[in-house]
């Protein structure tokens, strides 16, 4: 596990924007595979965004031999809404949308269930060949995608009851007002995290340092479901000062 740490969002965000270029870079165009990308929502990733959109335009990256994949998605919100992980993408990250997948707000078709859906979002990742960049956020509880602690580090893709502390944290994009915030989301499990060939992890503010600290320096442990990124040998944590602060 690689950390590197900044003295701004920005520039953090910016040395996460400039590793994706990188390794879309060094794939490089081929007839038959693509770069396959997995990416979060919520406001850590807002700068990278906006730093891949401004590279794009610049004309120093082009996105049309990638597929992106998103980690989670509430349950229950039409892709219209505002705050669905769907409207998010289509606001902050300028792809055709035949290059992107995002888990279904509902079971799709309608007579599948939750279940099925998850399970065609896993054989979909693997009939990609298998995810190449898989960038993250980390909640303040130290949950990666949706796994919320005491998921088990094995977890697949799957629906998960959201934590009060998520739902909470998670009020400011929904007028806060807790109510708002869907109860359940489907996530990309641990087990299924783990299994991408690389991982990048940002974390930003001082709301993050106590699970900074604890996916980083405490044991591995499902209390801490960021913790599994110990496990794997291909990370890198970017933090600014603020995130990396508790760090002894
Ligand atoms: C969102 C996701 C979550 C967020 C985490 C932090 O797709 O996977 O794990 O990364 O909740 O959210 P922000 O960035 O809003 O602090």
């Amino acid at each position: 596990m690689y950390l590197s740490t900044h003295s701004t969002p920005l520039e953090a965000s910016q040395e996460v924007a400039d590793l994706i270029i990188d390794r879309i870079k060094a794939f490089g165009p081929t007839q038959k595979k693509k770069f396959v990308m997995c990416l979060p929502t919520g406001s850590t990733p807002l700068l990278v965004y906006k730093e891949l959109a401004k590279k794009c335009r610049e004309g120093k990256i082009s996105f049309e031999h990638v597929i992106t994949i998103n980690l989670d998605e509430y349950v229950g919100l039409h892709p219209a809404h505002p705050q669905s992980y769907y409207h998010f993408m289509e606001e902050n990250f300028d792809i055709p949308p035949k290059q992107v997948h995002l888990l279904p707000f509902q079971p799709i078709p309608p007579h599948t269930t939750h279940t099925e859906s998850c399970a065609e979002y896993e054989s979909l990742i693997t009939s990609l060949g298998g995810i190449h960049l898989l960038f993250m956020g980390i909640g303040t509880n130290g949950h990666i995608a949706f796994n919320e602690p005491a998921s088990s580090l094995a977890s697949r893709t799957r629906m998960i009851k959201l934590d009060q502390d998520t739902r909470r944290a998670n009020s400011r994009f929904f007028e806060n007002s807790l109510s708002n915030v869907p109860t359940h989301a489907l996530t990309m499990g641990i087990g299924t995290i783990l299994e991408a060939q690389e991982i990048v992890l940002l974390a930003l503010g001082d709301g993050k340092a106590q699970a900074v600290k604890e996916a980083l320096q405490g044991g591995v442990n499902h209390l801490c479901p960021a913790s599994a990124l110990q496990l794997h040998e291909n990370v890198i944590i970017v933090t600014d000062n603020e995130a990396s602060k508790n760090l002894s």
